[in-house]
């Protein structure tokens, strides 16, 4: 079989070498301390899973629901008006199977073959992908040490800008760990006027910050909703991530083609889903602002810990993630994360794996309580890895 030329754009599973020493450890009964992958160990809020249960119980609601009802468009503009201070209408609205998915197939609600998008560099895969699925080409702006770990779009050629049909700004950011400003997102928004490039931000963590930081919406930049729209997750703030639920929000016309796009391929978000995010958004906020200080007090341990041992780690502002620079001696991600696997049972993403920039990086996921977290370093502390 030939299969699509957008298939060898994909590549090679670059997991697959971490995953067969992973099942040889386990099979050897040794302790696997998984902080690879950003899936929450939180629990889901009861009220949203007994909204989710109710509803499954009733037999009407296990048709297709061909779109997003109006009790969840206005549960969407209500939470919008009292998280954020920002007023949208349902127009602006329209769900998707989980930001993963919506940013897989925007790029193809955008771009013609071979136009230009601007994506972070390092970023979350998936951006990749969309623009990718979408046969655009790709421009990727740092998001390094240099700059911070934050978009300076004052760097960005010109040439580059009068071409570029959409830019995707993520903060606070996966794997990085940055989070935005006032100043650079009105930076962002200029830059969009100037040269009508629209702004696609990932707002995945915005629930997830630091030291006292609050997290907001795109939209609470003055002049964002003529440039942008954004992605909003209920995945991590609630942990949800299984059920899929996320939405597209802002520019009312891009709303509406991606809506048109997603009609093609889809037949709506299963009612009982519908429910639980309606739960999500009208329920009670006290276990989403609790789970903000937990994820803080693993990023304490894990920063403080290593950096006690002697691997000096930078602390992250936001999001579930630690960006942890390769201890001395290493260069190459992959092959420090197999030694860190086989030496110490510590599991961990290679950089290399966000993008051509996240060489020479590693990246933790904060998905373990303080005390394992602690085992883990303790693990890597009798090991010779750092020496
Ligand atoms: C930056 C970023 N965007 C999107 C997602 C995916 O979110 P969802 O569960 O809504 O697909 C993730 C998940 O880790 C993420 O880190």
């Amino acid at each position: 079989m030939e299969f699509s030329d957008r298939m060898n754009s994909f590549g090679d599973e670059i997991f697959a070498a971490l995953n067969v020493k992973k099942s040889k450890i386990e099979a050897e009964g040794r302790t696997i301390y998984n902080l690879s992958i950003g899936t929450p160990d939180f629990e889901t809020p009861e009220h949203i899973r007994k909204a989710m249960a109710d509803a499954a119980m009733d037999s009407q609601n296990w048709h297709y629901s061909l779109g997003d009802t109006a009790e969840l468009l206005d549960a969407v503009c209500g939470y919008y008006q009292h998280r954020f201070g920002i007023t949208i209408t349902p127009e602006q609205v329209a769900s998707c199977n989980g930001s993963q998915e919506g940013m897989g197939h925007i790029g193809m609600v955008l771009c013609n073959n071979g136009d230009t998008v601007l994506l972070p560099s390092p970023c979350y895969p998936v951006f990749i992908a969309g623009a990718k699925m979408a046969q655009a080409d790709i421009c990727y702006y740092p998001m390094t040490k240099e700059n911070g770990f934050l978009p300076c779009v004052k760097d960005i050629p010109e040439d580059v800008a009068r071409k570029a049909k959409y830019m995707i700004v993520s903060l606070p950011a996966n794997p990085v760990g940055s989070v935005g400003t006032p100043e650079i997102y009105e930076e962002i928004v200029a830059f969009a006027k100037k040269y009508d490039i629209l702004i696609i931000h990932d707002n995945a963590y915005s629930d997830i910050i630091f030291d006292g930081a609050e997290g907001n919406s795109f939209f609470n930049t003055p002049g964002a909703m003529d440039v942008g729209v954004e992605f909003f997750s209920l995945s991590k703030s609630f942990n949800v991530t299984g059920a899929r639920i996320s939405f597209l929000i802002g520019r009312s016309d891009v709303v509406g083609a991606f809506r048109k796009l997603r009609s093609q391929i889809d037949f709506g978000m299963f009612l009982p889903i519908q429910q639980a995010a309606i739960a999500a958004l009208n329920g009670p906020l006290d276990s989403v602002k609790k789970q903000k200080l937990l994820y803080q007090e693993r990023r304490d341990t894990l920063c403080k810990g290593l950096s006690a041992i002697g691997w000096q780690i930078p602390e992250s502002k936001g999001s579930m993630f630690v960006w942890a620079p390769l201890p001395d001696g290493y260069t190459n991600s992959m092959d420090f994360c197999i030694k860190l696997l086989e030496e110490c049972g510590v599991l961990c993403t290679p950089g290399s794996s966000f993008g051509p920039l996240g060489e020479g990086y590693v990246r933790f996921a904060l998905t373990m309580p303080p005390e394992r977290i602690n085992e883990a370093i303790e693990e890597i502390r009798k090991s010779d890895i750092l020496k």
